[in-house]
């Protein structure tokens, strides 16, 4: 009797051992990364273009492509936040600095919608002299979230 009641008790106390073990390499092991929350700037953008026919997505590739190129005057958007918006631009106009426009470098951009929405319309305006379309500011956007420090 004595010897089956104290296997248990090993069998049991192994178990546990286990199980804390267990816990704690669970409790070590590094976090799994925050699955990445959403955008509320894209979000209200991808609602927009899905809301039109024929959307297939916005394309980073496009969005770097269109903040690069000349507008009707000298201005482009990398006159003042630069081609790599990782770092921080300069107004080409009042020369006053500009914090960088990249999420990855400065976490508060396009976390506001109002906000983005009223700059990329000025901007928009200044470089080609007319608003940019649901597309092309989808386009930009998903690029500024894909660059990384
Ligand atoms: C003449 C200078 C100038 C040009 C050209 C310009 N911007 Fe800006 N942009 C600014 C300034 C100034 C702000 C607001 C100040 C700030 O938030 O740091 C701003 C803000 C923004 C924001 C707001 C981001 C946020 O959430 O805070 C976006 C997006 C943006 N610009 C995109 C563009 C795009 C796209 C273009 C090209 C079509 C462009 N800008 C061209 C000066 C410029």
């Amino acid at each position: 009797m004595r010897s089956i009641d104290s296997r248990r008790w090993s069998l049991t106390l192994k178990t546990t051992s286990i199980l804390v073990a267990a816990a704690l390499a669970a409790a070590l092991l590094p976090r799994a990364a925050p699955a990445q929350t959403p955008n509320p700037v894209l979000q209200a953008l991808e609602a927009q273009a899905k809301a039109q026919p024929g959307f297939a997505g916005f394309l980073a590739q496009r969005g770097q492509a269109l903040f690069a190129k000349a507008g009707n005057g000298d201005w482009s958007c990398t006159s003042c936040h630069t081609a790599n918006p990782i770092n921080p631009g300069k107004h080409a106009q009042t020369g006053k600095e500009i914090a960088p426009l990249a999420p990855a470098a400065n976490p508060t951009r396009l976390t506001d919608t109002d906000k983005a929405d009223k700059w990329l319309k000025r901007n928009c305006n200044d470089v080609l002299g007319r608003e940019c379309s649901v597309h092309e500011k989808g386009d930009v956007v998903v690029w500024l979230l894909a660059l990384k420090r």
